[in-house]
């Protein structure tokens, strides 16, 4: 069979871009494999790239199908390949500078793949490849987060937020979560001190804080440095910080840009998974063809957790 179903778009703009429809199945290359794609998700990531946001930053062609994560079974694999065989249960990050996973089958590098926690069903696996990669890149890789300290994450209850507060309790620290409508799931998190910014100025609560994990930017990035500590480091995922403005708190900055190859983080993780240190929230799953919608909701900005989408059985 060379067709598949597929989200792709043809242009940028809003939701009514996405077009769910027949795309040719992928060739496998030397260093890649094929993913039978049993569930995919849609990131705030997808949103920006859709809206065209991103086009200064990678070079795309249309149609390009959507989506960063997948989990499923390996499908086939390229000449050069001998970590994955067919059949094997994997999960991956892909898509970001290229076709991507919201399809029935994907092409990810295969430095990009790992097999799958076994603990976890396909849908609570695609939950976790580029949050997690992003959390774990910016609490251990840029902010260097150790036991003892403490760390403000900002919408602690977002895909991003709720595996970063697990990753940061395993690594020992004191974890400061903000949410509003999420505040109650914080709870089911292991936050230490749960704030809810819509009606508590964060920055009256969490002081003298190791690390800012910033998920927001604007006025929430603005509000974050004087919750640090001297030395302390605020961390961005949507925001480059200034480096003057860090200078004048006599603190550090970093920007998160989540970078392949991420397959053996991923290895790494799914012994955490296994462990029982991360679990995945899911809030929702639905089927590929609804992806505009899973676009609005995220456009929202008050899901929980992550949503998933399976292509029909
Ligand atoms: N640089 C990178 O490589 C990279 C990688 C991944 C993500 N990102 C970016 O990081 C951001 C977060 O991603 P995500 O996947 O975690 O997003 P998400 O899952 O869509 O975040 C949703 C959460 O945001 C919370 N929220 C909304 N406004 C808030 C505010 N003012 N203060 C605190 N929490 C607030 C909501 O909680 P309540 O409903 O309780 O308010 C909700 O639970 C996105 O902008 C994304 O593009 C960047």
């Amino acid at each position: 069979m060379s067709q598949m179903k597929a989200v792709r778009i043809h242009a940028y703009g809003g939701t009514d871009v996405l077009t769910y429809e027949d795309a040719a199945r992928p060739k496998v290359g030397p260093a890649e494999v094929l993913i039978r794609v049993l569930a995919t998700t849609v990131n705030p990531f997808d949103c920006a790239l859709r809206a065209g946001y991103l086009s200064g930053f990678f070079q795309y062609s249309f149609p390009l199908i959507m989506g960063t994560d997948a989990a499923g079974t390996i499908e086939e694999v390229g000449a050069g390949v001998t970590s994955f065989e067919r059949g094997d249960s994997v999960y991956a990050r892909g898509g970001v500078s290229r076709d991507g996973t919201n399809a029935e089958y994907a092409l990810v590098p295969a430095s990009d793949v790992a097999m799958k926690p076994k603990s976890l069903d396909d849908a609570h696996a695609a939950a976790l490849p580029h949050v997690t990669l992003t959390a774990w890149q910016a609490l251990f890789e840029l902010a260097g987060l150790t036991s003892g300290q403490t760390v403000l994450i900002h919408a602690a209850a977002g895909g991003v937020g709720h595996i970063a507060s697990q990753l940061a309790k395993w690594r020992g620290a004191n974890v400061i979560g903000t949410a509003s409508t999420n505040i109650d799931f914080l709870r089911e998190l292991p936050v230490d001190q749960a704030i809810n910014y819509s009606t508590t100025p964060f920055e009256t609560v969490a002081r003298q804080v190791d690390v800012v994990l910033d998920t927001i930017g604007g006025p929430t990035q603005e509000r974050s440095w004087k919750t640090l500590k001297p030395g302390g480091i605020l961390v961005s995922t949507v925001q480059a910080p200034s480096q003057e403005t860090a200078d004048s708190y006599g603190v550090r900055q970093a920007m998160v840009f989540t970078n392949p190859p991420i397959g053996k983080t991923l290895t790494e993780v799914a012994t955490l998974v296994e462990s029982g240190t991360i679990k995945p929230h899911v809030s929702a799953v639905f089927p590929l063809s609804e992806t505009a919608k899973v676009h609005t909701m995220i456009e929202g900005k008050h899901t929980r957790g992550k949503i998933v989408l399976q292509p029909a059985g």
